[in-house]
Protein backbone atom coordinates (compact mmCIF):
# COMPACT_ATOMS: atom_id res chain seq x y z
CA UNK A 1 0.00 0.00 0.00
CA UNK A 2 3.01 2.44 1.22
CA UNK A 3 5.05 1.42 -2.15
CA UNK A 4 1.35 2.00 -4.15
CA UNK A 5 0.91 5.57 -2.68
CA UNK A 6 4.43 6.57 -3.12
CA UNK A 7 4.17 5.45 -6.73
CA UNK A 8 1.05 7.02 -7.14
CA UNK A 9 2.42 9.95 -5.69
CA UNK A 10 5.25 10.14 -8.27
CA UNK A 11 2.53 9.84 -10.56
CA UNK A 12 1.19 13.24 -9.27
CA UNK A 13 4.34 15.08 -9.42
CA UNK A 14 4.83 14.39 -12.95
CA UNK A 15 0.61 15.56 -13.45
CA UNK A 16 0.99 16.93 -11.54
CA UNK A 17 -18.35 27.83 -5.87
CA UNK A 18 -18.45 30.01 -4.89
CA UNK A 19 -16.60 31.12 -1.66
CA UNK A 20 -16.40 33.73 0.89
CA UNK A 21 -13.77 34.92 3.09
CA UNK A 22 -15.04 35.54 6.80
CA UNK A 23 -12.98 36.65 9.12
CA UNK A 24 -15.00 35.17 11.90
CA UNK A 25 -12.82 34.16 15.53
CA UNK A 26 -14.24 31.92 17.96
CA UNK A 27 -16.69 33.39 20.07
CA UNK A 28 -15.78 36.64 18.81
CA UNK A 29 -17.13 38.97 15.60
CA UNK A 30 -17.05 38.91 12.26
CA UNK A 31 -15.01 41.30 10.43
CA UNK A 32 -15.50 40.60 7.00
CA UNK A 33 -18.38 38.45 4.86
CA UNK A 34 -17.68 37.54 1.14
CA UNK A 35 -20.05 34.25 0.73
CA UNK A 36 -22.19 33.10 -1.85
CA UNK A 37 -25.23 35.07 0.32
CA UNK A 38 -23.51 38.58 0.20
CA UNK A 39 -24.22 40.86 -1.67
CA UNK A 40 -20.74 41.50 -2.25
CA UNK A 41 -19.13 41.54 -5.68
CA UNK A 42 -16.41 38.97 -6.79
CA UNK A 43 -13.77 41.45 -7.33
CA UNK A 44 -13.85 41.70 -3.42
CA UNK A 45 -12.90 38.55 -2.89
CA UNK A 46 -9.81 39.36 -3.58
CA UNK A 47 -9.37 42.96 -1.60
CA UNK A 48 -10.53 41.05 1.74
CA UNK A 49 -7.93 41.70 4.38
CA UNK A 50 -7.17 39.78 7.77
CA UNK A 51 -6.23 42.72 9.76
CA UNK A 52 -6.25 43.55 13.06
CA UNK A 53 -7.20 40.31 14.29
CA UNK A 54 -6.77 39.23 17.98
CA UNK A 55 -4.73 35.89 18.49
CA UNK A 56 -7.56 33.52 17.69
CA UNK A 57 -8.48 31.25 14.89
CA UNK A 58 -10.43 32.73 12.26
CA UNK A 59 -12.29 31.12 9.43
CA UNK A 60 -13.14 31.22 5.96
CA UNK A 61 -16.50 30.82 4.91
CA UNK A 62 -16.77 28.03 1.88
CA UNK A 63 -19.29 28.33 -1.20
CA UNK A 64 -21.64 25.89 0.59
CA UNK A 65 -22.18 28.41 3.60
CA UNK A 66 -19.90 26.40 5.80
CA UNK A 67 -17.29 27.96 7.97
CA UNK A 68 -13.63 26.73 7.97
CA UNK A 69 -10.76 27.75 10.20
CA UNK A 70 -7.82 29.21 8.44
CA UNK A 71 -5.48 27.35 9.76
CA UNK A 72 -4.77 23.92 10.79
CA UNK A 73 -2.59 21.19 11.69
CA UNK A 74 -1.08 18.81 8.92
CA UNK A 75 -0.92 15.31 9.78
CA UNK A 76 1.68 13.63 7.11
CA UNK A 77 3.82 11.32 8.70
CA UNK A 78 3.10 11.09 12.27
CA UNK A 79 2.39 7.98 13.53
CA UNK A 80 1.09 6.02 16.78
CA UNK A 81 0.86 7.68 19.92
CA UNK A 82 2.94 10.60 18.86
CA UNK A 83 0.14 11.37 16.28
CA UNK A 84 -2.57 10.72 19.28
CA UNK A 85 -0.63 13.43 21.24
CA UNK A 86 -0.20 15.68 18.61
CA UNK A 87 -3.60 15.76 18.18
CA UNK A 88 -4.83 16.35 21.84
CA UNK A 89 -1.97 19.03 22.01
CA UNK A 90 -2.94 20.46 19.23
CA UNK A 91 -6.64 21.33 20.40
CA UNK A 92 -5.33 22.05 23.53
CA UNK A 93 -3.50 25.33 22.35
CA UNK A 94 -6.57 26.31 19.59
CA UNK A 95 -6.01 24.08 16.38
CA UNK A 96 -10.04 23.26 15.22
CA UNK A 97 -8.82 22.12 11.95
CA UNK A 98 -6.74 18.74 11.20
CA UNK A 99 -5.69 17.46 7.81
CA UNK A 100 -5.62 13.50 7.03
CA UNK A 101 -5.52 11.08 4.06
CA UNK A 102 -6.29 7.20 3.44
CA UNK A 103 -2.59 7.96 2.02
CA UNK A 104 -1.04 8.95 5.57
CA UNK A 105 -2.14 5.46 7.40
CA UNK A 106 -2.88 7.57 10.42
CA UNK A 107 -6.65 8.40 10.51
CA UNK A 108 -7.03 6.19 13.34
CA UNK A 109 -4.77 7.74 15.27
CA UNK A 110 -6.00 11.09 14.10
CA UNK A 111 -9.61 9.68 15.02
CA UNK A 112 -8.78 8.49 18.74
CA UNK A 113 -6.55 11.91 19.56
CA UNK A 114 -9.72 13.79 18.41
CA UNK A 115 -12.29 12.35 19.90
CA UNK A 116 -9.87 11.80 23.30
CA UNK A 117 -8.95 15.47 23.35
CA UNK A 118 -12.71 16.67 22.27
CA UNK A 119 -13.95 14.63 25.37
CA UNK A 120 -11.24 15.44 27.92
CA UNK A 121 -11.10 19.25 26.97
CA UNK A 122 -14.92 19.75 26.53
CA UNK A 123 -14.79 21.08 23.03
CA UNK A 124 -17.82 19.94 20.86
CA UNK A 125 -17.82 18.12 17.54
CA UNK A 126 -19.13 20.98 15.54
CA UNK A 127 -16.33 23.25 16.31
CA UNK A 128 -14.08 21.07 14.83
CA UNK A 129 -13.17 20.69 11.29
CA UNK A 130 -12.01 17.21 9.77
CA UNK A 131 -10.51 16.84 6.38
CA UNK A 132 -9.47 13.62 4.70
CA UNK A 133 -8.41 12.43 1.27
CA UNK A 134 -9.46 9.36 -1.14
CA UNK A 135 -6.03 8.92 -2.11
CA UNK A 136 -6.44 5.86 -4.46
CA UNK A 137 -7.68 5.88 -8.11
CA UNK A 138 -10.88 3.39 -7.67
CA UNK A 139 -14.22 3.19 -9.26
CA UNK A 140 -17.55 4.23 -8.12
CA UNK A 141 -18.37 1.43 -5.98
CA UNK A 142 -15.37 0.87 -4.74
CA UNK A 143 -15.00 5.11 -3.73
CA UNK A 144 -18.49 4.31 -2.20
CA UNK A 145 -17.07 1.54 0.07
CA UNK A 146 -13.59 3.39 1.06
CA UNK A 147 -15.58 6.43 2.20
CA UNK A 148 -17.45 4.66 5.09
CA UNK A 149 -14.09 2.82 5.69
CA UNK A 150 -12.56 6.79 6.37
CA UNK A 151 -15.23 7.23 8.38
CA UNK A 152 -15.02 3.94 10.50
CA UNK A 153 -11.21 4.92 10.77
CA UNK A 154 -11.33 8.15 12.12
CA UNK A 155 -14.36 7.13 13.89
CA UNK A 156 -16.79 10.51 13.38
CA UNK A 157 -20.21 10.39 12.33
CA UNK A 158 -19.55 12.88 9.52
CA UNK A 159 -16.31 14.11 7.36
CA UNK A 160 -16.34 18.01 7.05
CA UNK A 161 -14.13 17.55 4.65
CA UNK A 162 -13.57 15.16 1.91
CA UNK A 163 -10.99 15.64 -1.25
CA UNK A 164 -9.80 13.88 -4.25
CA UNK A 165 -6.16 13.40 -2.97
CA UNK A 166 -5.27 14.46 -7.07
CA UNK A 167 -6.91 14.31 -11.09
CA UNK A 168 -7.55 10.38 -11.23
CA UNK A 169 -8.74 8.44 -14.12
CA UNK A 170 -11.75 7.92 -12.61
CA UNK A 171 -11.92 11.29 -10.70
CA UNK A 172 -15.72 11.78 -12.38
CA UNK A 173 -16.65 8.52 -11.00
CA UNK A 174 -15.51 8.79 -7.28
CA UNK A 175 -17.02 12.39 -6.97
CA UNK A 176 -20.36 10.94 -8.16
CA UNK A 177 -19.80 8.56 -4.99
CA UNK A 178 -18.27 11.26 -3.21
CA UNK A 179 -21.68 13.80 -3.80
CA UNK A 180 -23.92 11.06 -2.76
CA UNK A 181 -21.89 10.73 0.90
CA UNK A 182 -22.50 14.43 1.07
CA UNK A 183 -26.20 14.07 -0.22
CA UNK A 184 -26.73 11.67 2.83
CA UNK A 185 -24.73 13.97 5.22
CA UNK A 186 -21.41 11.73 5.63
CA UNK A 187 -19.68 14.46 4.51
CA UNK A 188 -20.26 18.01 4.47
CA UNK A 189 -17.96 19.55 1.93
CA UNK A 190 -16.43 18.23 -0.86
CA UNK A 191 -13.17 19.36 -2.17
CA UNK A 192 -9.84 18.60 -4.84
CA UNK A 193 -6.34 18.28 -4.34
CA UNK A 194 -3.46 18.92 -6.75
CA UNK A 195 -5.79 19.35 -9.79
CA UNK A 196 -3.69 21.44 -12.37
CA UNK A 197 -5.54 24.25 -13.75
CA UNK A 198 -6.59 22.75 -16.71
CA UNK A 199 -8.67 19.86 -15.12
CA UNK A 200 -10.14 21.97 -12.68
CA UNK A 201 -11.69 24.02 -15.07
CA UNK A 202 -13.09 21.01 -16.94
CA UNK A 203 -13.77 19.22 -14.46
CA UNK A 204 -15.93 21.58 -12.43
CA UNK A 205 -18.40 21.96 -15.33
CA UNK A 206 -19.22 18.34 -14.74
CA UNK A 207 -20.05 18.81 -11.46
CA UNK A 208 -23.47 19.01 -9.80
CA UNK A 209 -21.68 19.84 -6.55
CA UNK A 210 -19.31 22.13 -6.69
CA UNK A 211 -15.76 21.55 -4.86
CA UNK A 212 -15.08 23.82 -2.30
CA UNK A 213 -11.32 24.26 -2.10
CA UNK A 214 -8.35 23.09 -3.66
CA UNK A 215 -5.14 21.45 -1.57
CA UNK A 216 -1.87 22.74 -3.84
CA UNK A 217 1.65 23.00 -2.34
CA UNK A 218 1.86 26.69 -1.54
CA UNK A 219 4.60 28.83 0.19
CA UNK A 220 6.26 31.89 -0.36
CA UNK A 221 8.75 30.03 -2.85
CA UNK A 222 5.90 29.15 -4.81
CA UNK A 223 3.03 31.20 -4.55
CA UNK A 224 0.34 30.47 -7.03
CA UNK A 225 -0.84 33.81 -7.80
CA UNK A 226 -2.39 33.02 -11.25
CA UNK A 227 -4.03 30.00 -10.15
CA UNK A 228 -5.70 31.68 -6.95
CA UNK A 229 -7.31 33.91 -9.23
CA UNK A 230 -8.73 31.14 -11.37
CA UNK A 231 -10.20 29.67 -7.99
CA UNK A 232 -11.30 33.05 -6.55
CA UNK A 233 -13.55 33.43 -10.00
CA UNK A 234 -15.09 30.10 -9.16
CA UNK A 235 -15.54 30.42 -5.42
CA UNK A 236 -12.72 27.84 -4.80
CA UNK A 237 -10.58 28.30 -1.15
CA UNK A 238 -6.93 27.68 -1.93
CA UNK A 239 -5.55 25.80 0.68
CA UNK A 240 -1.84 25.56 0.99
CA UNK A 241 -0.34 22.50 1.73
CA UNK A 242 3.33 22.14 2.41
CA UNK A 243 3.50 26.02 3.65
CA UNK A 244 7.06 25.59 4.83
CA UNK A 245 8.18 23.69 1.69
CA UNK A 246 8.33 21.18 4.30
CA UNK A 247 12.27 23.09 5.45
CA UNK A 248 13.38 23.03 1.56
CA UNK A 249 15.23 26.30 0.21
CA UNK A 250 16.26 27.13 3.85
CA UNK A 251 12.72 27.94 4.60
CA UNK A 252 13.27 28.53 8.59
CA UNK A 253 16.85 30.76 8.04
CA UNK A 254 15.31 32.67 4.94
CA UNK A 255 17.20 35.81 5.52
CA UNK A 256 13.96 37.80 4.16
CA UNK A 257 11.31 36.01 6.66
CA UNK A 258 14.48 36.72 8.88
CA UNK A 259 14.43 40.52 8.59
CA UNK A 260 10.68 40.98 8.41
CA UNK A 261 9.79 39.18 11.55
CA UNK A 262 12.43 40.89 13.35
CA UNK A 263 10.26 43.82 12.75
CA UNK A 264 7.12 42.10 14.68
CA UNK A 265 9.18 39.61 17.24
CA UNK A 266 7.90 36.65 14.66
CA UNK A 267 9.84 33.84 13.06
CA UNK A 268 9.99 32.89 9.78
CA UNK A 269 7.52 30.02 9.79
CA UNK A 270 4.87 33.10 11.06
CA UNK A 271 5.87 35.61 8.86
CA UNK A 272 5.95 32.87 5.84
CA UNK A 273 2.06 31.68 7.35
CA UNK A 274 1.04 35.42 7.57
CA UNK A 275 1.63 36.20 4.17
CA UNK A 276 -0.34 33.17 2.78
CA UNK A 277 -3.41 34.33 5.11
CA UNK A 278 -3.16 37.76 4.46
CA UNK A 279 -3.91 36.47 0.77
CA UNK A 280 -6.79 34.50 2.30
CA UNK A 281 -5.11 31.27 1.72
CA UNK A 282 -5.73 28.44 4.32
CA UNK A 283 -2.76 26.78 5.34
CA UNK A 284 -2.39 23.24 7.38
CA UNK A 285 1.77 23.20 8.50
CA UNK A 286 2.60 20.36 9.91
CA UNK A 287 4.20 19.61 13.47
CA UNK A 288 4.32 17.08 16.48
CA UNK A 289 6.16 20.10 18.58
CA UNK A 290 3.45 21.39 20.96
CA UNK A 291 5.67 24.47 21.07
CA UNK A 292 5.66 25.19 17.33
CA UNK A 293 2.37 24.77 17.17
CA UNK A 294 1.47 27.42 19.38
CA UNK A 295 4.43 29.25 17.17
CA UNK A 296 2.67 28.67 13.95
CA UNK A 297 -1.01 29.38 14.81
CA UNK A 298 0.49 32.57 16.69
CA UNK A 299 -0.30 34.93 13.65
CA UNK A 300 -3.72 36.95 13.98
CA UNK A 301 -2.27 39.68 16.28
CA UNK A 302 0.09 41.00 13.58
CA UNK A 303 -0.40 42.46 9.85
CA UNK A 304 2.46 42.79 7.34
CA UNK A 305 2.93 46.11 5.70
CA UNK A 306 2.59 46.78 2.05
CA UNK A 307 6.51 47.01 2.00
CA UNK A 308 7.01 42.90 3.03
CA UNK A 309 4.17 42.34 1.22
CA UNK A 310 6.00 42.99 -2.09
CA UNK A 311 9.63 42.05 -0.72
CA UNK A 312 8.21 38.50 0.05
CA UNK A 313 6.22 38.65 -3.37
CA UNK A 314 9.60 38.49 -4.89
CA UNK A 315 10.67 35.31 -2.99
CA UNK A 316 8.11 33.58 -5.64
CA UNK A 317 10.28 31.06 -7.97
CA UNK A 318 6.89 29.90 -9.35
CA UNK A 319 8.18 26.49 -9.30
CA UNK A 320 7.50 23.59 -7.25
CA UNK A 321 9.85 22.88 -4.50
CA UNK A 322 9.38 19.25 -4.57
CA UNK A 323 9.48 19.02 -8.69
CA UNK A 324 5.94 17.17 -8.75
CA UNK A 325 3.41 19.72 -10.11
CA UNK A 326 3.09 21.08 -13.29
CA UNK A 327 -0.03 23.54 -12.19
N1 LIG B 1 -2.59 17.23 -0.69
C1 LIG B 1 -1.33 16.83 -0.79
O1 LIG B 1 -0.92 16.22 -1.79
C2 LIG B 1 -0.40 17.11 0.32
C3 LIG B 1 0.99 16.96 0.11
C4 LIG B 1 1.84 17.25 1.15
C5 LIG B 1 1.33 17.69 2.38
N2 LIG B 1 -0.02 17.79 2.58
C6 LIG B 1 -0.59 18.25 3.88
O2 LIG B 1 0.06 19.45 4.24
C7 LIG B 1 0.64 19.29 5.54
C8 LIG B 1 1.87 20.16 5.71
O3 LIG B 1 2.84 19.84 4.75
P1 LIG B 1 4.22 19.11 5.13
O4 LIG B 1 4.01 18.30 6.33
O5 LIG B 1 4.70 18.44 3.89
O6 LIG B 1 5.25 20.30 5.37
P2 LIG B 1 5.27 21.72 6.14
O7 LIG B 1 4.10 21.89 7.01
O8 LIG B 1 5.58 22.75 5.11
O9 LIG B 1 6.58 21.55 7.02
C9 LIG B 1 6.65 20.60 8.03
C10 LIG B 1 8.08 20.60 8.54
O10 LIG B 1 8.37 21.85 9.17
C11 LIG B 1 8.81 21.63 10.53
N3 LIG B 1 8.22 22.72 11.31
C12 LIG B 1 6.92 22.95 11.60
N4 LIG B 1 6.77 24.10 12.26
C13 LIG B 1 8.02 24.63 12.43
C14 LIG B 1 8.51 25.79 13.04
N5 LIG B 1 7.70 26.68 13.60
N6 LIG B 1 9.87 26.02 13.02
C15 LIG B 1 10.71 25.13 12.45
N7 LIG B 1 10.30 23.99 11.85
C16 LIG B 1 8.95 23.74 11.84
C17 LIG B 1 8.24 20.27 10.91
O11 LIG B 1 9.08 19.66 11.85
P3 LIG B 1 8.50 19.05 13.24
O12 LIG B 1 7.33 18.19 12.90
O13 LIG B 1 9.68 18.29 13.77
O14 LIG B 1 8.15 20.24 14.08
C18 LIG B 1 8.31 19.52 9.58
O15 LIG B 1 9.61 19.01 9.36
C19 LIG B 1 0.91 17.79 5.60
O16 LIG B 1 1.21 17.35 6.91
C20 LIG B 1 -0.36 17.26 5.01
O17 LIG B 1 -1.40 17.29 5.96
C21 LIG B 1 -0.89 17.52 1.55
Amino acid sequence: MENQMKNDRREFLKTSGRFGVVSTFFGLNSLHVFGADSKQSKSEYSNNEVNSMPSQNPFLKLNNGIQMPFIGLGTYELRGKSCIKAMQDALKVGYRLFDTAQMYENEKEVGIGINTGLKTQNISRKDIFVTTKLSNDMDYKETKKQIDIRLKNLNLEYIDLLLLHREFDNSEAMWKAMQEAYKMGKIKSLGLSNFSQEKFLSFIKSCEIQPVLNQLETHVFFQRNKYQKILNENHVVLQAWSPFSKGKNDFFSNKTLLDIGKKYNKTPAQVGLRYLIERNISVVPKTSNIDRMKENIAIFDFKLDSKDLSVITNLDTQKSSFGWFKG
